[in-house]
């Protein structure tokens, strides 16, 4: 599949989606947004792929959304398209782990991208911030509402009031970002993550995010069930014989994602 917007690429259970748009720092129109999605869709379908990066270039993640195509835009076209909704989310359909790879600019749309992935690795010279409101609008990406939850409610309004940036230190502190590398090893770095995840069994990395995600959905009651039911539920696969018989025989697992 070849696209105009992005770049993908596998290594062994890997799979690489690069935003490409160099010439405006990977701003995020219509067109990369419906590549991002196929590319996804098709990765998560892939019985081959057990992980998948996100990243963009050494400068930017990514600068927001289109600001160009976006000012041209008025109420009635963004109702009637339902502008974001249409096409943003297909990342939340992704099954299978998914990381952010950020280096330099998660702005905007581009910081929310990076927020709907389940994990946001940076480089050292990576910066966050949801400048929305020096355009006269709010983060419409999901930015009022998973940044709050991933930072606190007073560094979200800090960073969506101010619309001024983080650096990776700070996002670290704050509970964005899992990790922080220097740039140049960022993307090697992140492969080895994406690999290890990729090698462990497939079905269970799959329960693991559902169940983290869903204690951002429900109560904690309701939470803990779930979780339990899939705890339960993971008795069943032969990854779990596997996993322990291995342990007990003190060999290597071979995992069958079965
Ligand atoms: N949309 C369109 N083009 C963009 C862009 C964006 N979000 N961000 C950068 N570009 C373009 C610039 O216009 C410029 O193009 P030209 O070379 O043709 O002039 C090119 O990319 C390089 O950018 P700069 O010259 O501005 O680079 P810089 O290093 O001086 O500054 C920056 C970098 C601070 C990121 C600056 O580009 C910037 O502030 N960008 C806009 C950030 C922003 O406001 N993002 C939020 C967008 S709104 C949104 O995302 C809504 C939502 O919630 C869904």
């Amino acid at each position: 599949m070849s696209y105009n917007t992005i770049l993908t690429n596998v290594d062994g259970k890997v799979a690489t989606i690069t935003l490409h748009r160099p010439q405006v720092l990977n701003a995020l129109n219509d067109e990369l947004m419906d590549e991002l999605g196929a590319a996804l869709m098709g990765f998560d379908a892939d019985d081959n792929i057990g992980c998948i990066i996100i990243t963009g270039s050494e400068k930017a993640f990514a600068a927001g959304a289109d600001v160009a195509k976006m000012a041209k835009y008025n109420f009635q076209e963004v109702y009637r398209h339902d502008y974001i909704s249409r096409n943003w989310e297909q990342i939340r359909k992704v099954r299978k782990p998914v990381i952010a790879a950020v280096s330099g600019y998660a702005l905007g749309g581009g910081c929310e991208l990076a927020m709907m992935c389940d994990m946001i690795m940076a480089a050292e010279n990576a910066k966050f911030g949801q400048p929305e409101i020096k355009l006269g609008i709010i983060p419409g990406a999901g930015g009022t509402q998973r940044l709050p939850r991933a930072v606190s409610k007073a560094k979200a309004m800090d960073l969506a009031l101010t619309g001024r940036m983080m650096d990776a230190n700070e996002a670290e502190r704050a509970g964005l970002v899992a990790r922080i590398f220097p740039q140049a090893e960022l993307l090697n770095e992140v492969s080895a993550i994406a690999k290890g995840i990729a090698d462990m069994p497939l079905l269970t990395a799959m329960m693991v995010k559902e169940s983290i995600n869903a204690s951002y959905e429900t109560t904690l009651s309701e939470g803990i069930r779930f979780e339990r039911r899939l705890f339960h539920a993971c008795f069943g696969t032969n990854d779990q014989k596997e996993g322990m018989a291995a342990f007990v025989e003190k060999r290597p697992a071979k995992f069958t994602n079965s």
